[in-house]
């Protein structure tokens, strides 16, 4: 088990996917709120930071507990925090130091092993090490940095000033492999199969005989998390799948269909008309989530109770969630507030059991292919929660959501009969609130545009256009207008994100 302190840097839930890709669990703290305990923790990692350790708000660590008596890898602001608290110098750099650089020196050591003088490191940051801390000594260097890498003599601590966590560091991944294996001997034996045998004992000491309800949305998470808990409980988890109108075409159906296969005790709810009246003349999208925040509350609150004495609820959080959470600047600015299945008020007295809180999403997909979960829901592109009422810009009406309806499957049908639906990591379509002018035959047409969506991602935070071949585009763009009625325009979002998002809403 590793730790990893975090100094709010961007980066820091990277350092720990690198980690786990290594097959060795890790776990992510803010900086200044760890476990005081640390005997189960083989090694620590210091991650990067926005602020200047120079500066006179500079996140300030003890690391009496840690120094000297675990492992130690510093990466960026650690390298810098080590330097100029422990006797080094840290100073501005007359260039800014930022993307891509070579490594033009490495000493040979343990550290570098398997990594080629010349290894392209990313580099961020606007101070440099202008002279190492007491026992410092230099284990690389590129053109412009001098001191890019060095270790403590007599210690197992090692700095580094690039970031080894993201993919322009080329042997990043070994660099993090070599500290953590070869020098720390951490183990390597956070795998799949080893969660789900772990995660099942646990969940049977937690939630012994009693009973649990849980919130299956038609996603990755809630589904896994139901077969978890199935395979732990069996009979006593309640499944309940709301249809809230918004979803796919035939969706509801298809995937209750999919989860009665699966053997889960699955209730499907079709509160179609109560969140169309929830939402009836709203346009704002904020209120629009509001409202669909609180039919779902309030419709799942009542299935809830209809299941006697159940104690406890099951939640699909996964680690993102829960690290920013506890985040060192706080939640995040909330750009759009994000509603997910499962966040229910506290008057419902419920237990809560989070099984994959300690997940990330890649990691649940492959928990998820070890429990036999169908590889096609497991691959389906991540879906919001208010479902189809995001995608339709300005007021919900049922004929808007059943045009969407359509397009939405003319599109995903097309991206999977040409073999681009797992290239992209989200596509969908929205429905704008323009009429254009169109001609159909002899007729002049005045009806909706609407526009498709691409995207390639990893986690949803940052995303380019996927560049669909144009033969594709064509294709779909007749199929839509020529089937779809009330359509007579398709237009292709090219914007990335940032500083678009991926949905309009
Ligand atoms: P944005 O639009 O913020 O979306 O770039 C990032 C990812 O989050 C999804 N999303 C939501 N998911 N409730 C959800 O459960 C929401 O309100 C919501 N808004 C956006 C979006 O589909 C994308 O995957």
């Amino acid at each position: 088990n590793v730790l990893i302190l975090d100094f709010g840097s961007q980066y820091t839930q990277l350092i720990a996917r690198r980690v786990r890709e290594l097959n060795i669990f890790c776990e992510i703290f803010p900086y200044n709120h760890f476990p005081t305990d640390l005997s189960p923790y083989k090694a620590v990692i210091l991650g990067g930071s926005p602020y200047s350790v120079r500066s006179e708000d500079a996140l300030q660590i003890d690391l009496s507990n840690i120094r000297g008596k675990l492992p130690l890898l510093a990466v960026c602001y650690g390298a810098q925090y080590l330097a100029h608290f422990s006797g080094g110098e840290v100073a501005a750099s007359n260039i800014r130091e930022y993307g891509r650089a070579n490594l033009s020196y490495i000493k040979e050591e343990v550290f570098f092993e398997n990594v080629n003088v010349n290894s392209q490191v990313w580099m961020s940051h606007s101070d440099t090490i202008k002279h190492l801390p007491t026992n410092g000594v230099k284990l690389a260097s590129t053109k412009d940095v001098e001191n890019a890498a060095y270790k403590i003599d007599g210690e197992t601590t090692y700095a580094i000033q690039f970031h080894p966590e993201v993919y322009h560091s080329t042997d990043g991944k070994q660099i993090l492999e070599n500290f953590l294996v070869k020098i720390a001997h951490v183990p390597q034996n956070f795998t799949p199969n080893a969660f789900v045998e772990d995660c099942v004992k646990e969940l049977q000491e937690k939630v012994k005989g009693d009973k649990v309800v849980l919130g299956l949305s038609g996603g990755v998470d809630s589904t896994v998390a139901a077969v978890l808990l199935h395979k732990a409980i069996g009979k006593n988890l309640y499944c309940i799948f709301v249809n809230n109108g918004l979803l796919r075409k035939n969706e509801f159906e298809n995937v209750l269909h999919q989860y009665k296969d699966m053997g889960l005790n699955v209730k499907g709810v079709d509160a179609t008309a109560r969140f169309m009246t929830a939402l009836d003349g709203l346009e704002d999208p904020e209120a629009k989530r509001k409202a669909i925040g609180n039919a779902f509350i309030e419709v799942f609150d009542e299935e809830a109770h209809l299941i006697e004495d159940v104690t406890w609820l099951a939640q699909g959080t996964i680690y993102p969630d829960v690290i920013e959470s506890v985040s060192v600047k706080g939640p995040s600015a909330t750009i759009k507030s994000h509603h997910n299945v499962g966040g229910l008020p506290d008057y419902m007295k419920l237990k809560i059991v989070e099984p994959l809180r300690m997940l990330f999403k890649d990691e649940v997909r492959r928990v998820g292919k070890t429990l036999g979960i169908d590889p096609e829901l497991l691959g389906r592109h991540p879906f919001p929660g208010p479902g189809l009422s995001i995608r339709i810009l300005g007021a919900i009406t049922p004929e808007k959501v059943r045009i969407l309806q359509e397009v939405d499957a003319v599109f995903i049908n097309g991206l999977k009969e040409h073999g681009l639906y797992d290239k992209v990591w989200q596509a969908g379509a929205i429905l704008l609130p323009v009429n254009s002018v169109g001609v159909m035959g002899d007729e002049r047409t005045y009806e909706k545009v609407v526009a498709l969506r691409a995207v390639e991602s990893t986690d949803g935070m940052t995303a380019d256009w996927v560049h669909l071949p144009y033969e594709f585009l064509m294709k779909i763009s007749n199929e839509i207008i020529n089937k779809v009625k009330g359509v007579n325009r398709v237009v292709y979002d090219i914007s990335s994100k940032p500083p678009a998002t991926i949905e309009w809403e």
